[in-house]
């Protein structure tokens, strides 16, 4: 696995560490689910680009996941018995290059999988299994405390509407562009690219 300290990522260099990542690991790890990292990351990065979200959605939707790659602790299993933290692996990776608002949908999207379950009826059902089986490790749904301090989170909206793309991004059928397509959009968004 990467470090954090080898990767010193630059607004010069994400691109092709992204290259890189996705290359590497991207077809290897499927967290359970019925597709690939790199499947799930492109097909809901796809679904917010044709659904004409912002640049920053798309981004966070494309690299919400880059931390299972990027953390020591390695890459989420059903087997897992306790939650390995790649929200955070994530968000500490890119927040020097990109907004806040990229690096807040990265670091709490799992918060955001808690915060729905606690207070939508429906989500919890449709979630995946392996989504369900990470949501026990990760503390299952939030109390009402933590319901009322996530909701004054800055970038709320921007953060639930990434988890909605990152449950979306888990069909077996479904083509995306490749990766090289979102560069743009990524360079976009980049601060003082
Ligand atoms: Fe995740
Ligand atoms: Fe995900």
């Amino acid at each position: 696995m990467l470090t954090l300290d080898a990767l010193k990522l630059t607004p010069q260099n994400i691109i092709p560490f992204l290259e890189d990542i996705f290359e590497r690991f991207g077809e290897e790890e499927n967290l359970g689910e019925s597709v690939t990292m790199a499947q799930h990351m492109l097909q809901g990065a796809t679904l917010a680009e044709q659904e004409g979200q912002d640049d920053e959605i798309i981004v966070a939707t494309l690299l919400h996941d880059i931390g299972h790659f990027t953390s020591n602790l390695g890459c989420f299993t059903l087997e897992d018995s306790m939650d390995r933290g790649h929200e955070e692996a994530g968000a500490q990776t890119i927040e020097r290059i990109f907004p806040s608002i990229v690096s807040d949908c990265i670091r709490y999207h799992v918060a955001a999988k808690r915060y729905l379950c606690a207070t939508s009826p429906v989500y919890f059902e449709y979630l995946s299994e392996a989504s369900k089986h990470s949501l026990k490790l990760q503390g299952g749904e939030m109390s009402k405390t933590e319901v009322t301090e996530f909701e004054k989170k800055t970038n709320l909206d921007s953060i639930i509407t990434v988890r909605y793309f990152d449950d979306l991004g888990k069909s077996p059928d479904m083509l995306t562009p490749p990766l090289g397509h979102f560069f743009p959009t990524v360079k976009r968004v980049i601060k003082e690219y």
